[in-house]
């Protein structure tokens, strides 16, 4: 129920009403028997300083924040945390005196999803797949979490230079290696985690898939996709299809949501809770399929 005690967190994007989020943090909320309601905001570039300064006024208990004003929303800030400064993007918010302070939880997100695979990145040798929004907080992550090595594959090789360039010196070590796509064939002969960052194969481009050529996924022990419109992407299958493990993105979209609340609200989500809240997204998902 709706009262006078409710607390209110919300989305800034735009657009915004395709989201997950509400499922996420509402379902969350129920599970953890708190009076906070989620709900989306569409809010348009030009207005991101009076979006911040409106729920400042409001005491929102808390904001997420998406495409495109992840970078955007920085300079409305008080307060960033180290990591999200490094980034450069913010995608949530925290009350702190007299305003907000930003954090980026898709970080921890992708970290939690992949340790929920068993991976972990101490040591590995990963291949990362594009260089756009997402695959650049991939490679945020790998560097910043102990990964050996990382080759970052792309179409556009400036891109991956300019980003390998940029998380090289955030993390103090010549840890990323861009190339072009078909680099993977100079690549040593052996078993890698895959994470695929590139907007190929996303709904409604579901026959797609980055890399075809099969020799390549036979380098693959476990493919994540950080797509998860469609659930099984083009690489998912072409990953299983040569023998390897294939994870897709929405845990990553659920544990940056499970962080955004924990950080809303103190407490620590239960294992069992967010294995519900995950049932709860693939079927929402399943809907729309
Ligand atoms: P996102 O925020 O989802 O990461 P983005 O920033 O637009 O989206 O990045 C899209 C990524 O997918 C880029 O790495 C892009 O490669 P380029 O940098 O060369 O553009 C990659 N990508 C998109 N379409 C592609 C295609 N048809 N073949 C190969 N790579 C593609």
């Amino acid at each position: 129920m709706i009262d006078g005690k409710t607390r209110i967190c919300g989305l800034f994007g735009n657009p915004v009403e395709h989201t997950l989020s509400p499922l996420i943090h509402n379902t969350l909320a129920a599970r953890c028997g708190l009076n906070m309601v989620y709900v989306p905001f569409l809010v348009d570039g030009a207005q991101v300083k009076q979006a911040v300064e409106g729920a400042r006024a409001l005491q929102l208990l808390g904001v997420n924040v998406t495409v495109p004003h992840k970078s955007a929303v920085i300079p409305y800030l008080t307060e960033i945390d180290r990591e999200a400064s490094l980034i450069g993007a913010v995608n949530t918010l925290v009350p702190a005196e007299n305003g907000f302070k930003g954090y980026n939880t898709d970080l921890p997100g992708l970290y939690r999803a992949l340790v929920s695979e068993g991976i972990s990145l101490s040591g590995e040798e990963v291949i990362l797949l594009g260089a756009g929004g997402a695959a650049r907080a991939a490679a945020f992550l790998c560097a910043l979490r102990g990964a050996e090595r990382v080759y970052l594959l792309n179409r556009s090789l400036e891109k991956a230079q300019a980003v390998a360039e940029e998380v090289n010196l955030a993390a103090g070590r010549q840890c990323i290696l861009p190339m072009e796509l078909s680099g993977w064939r100079n690549l040593p002969e052996k078993k890698y985690l895959v994470i695929q960052g590139t907007s190929v194969g996303l709904a409604p481009h579901t026959e797609e898939a980055v890399i075809e050529d099969r020799d390549f996924y036979r380098l693959i022990h476990t493919g994540f996709d950080l797509v998860y419109r469609p659930a099984e992407t083009r690489f998912m299958r072409l990953t299983g299809e040569a023998g390897g493990k294939a994870c897709n993105g929405l845990k990553m979209l659920l544990y940056q949501g499970v962080e955004a609340f924990e950080l809303w609200t103190g407490l620590k989500v239960k294992e069992e809770d967010a294995a519900f809240c995950y049932e709860q997204m693939k079927k929402e998902l399943e809907k729309n399929e």
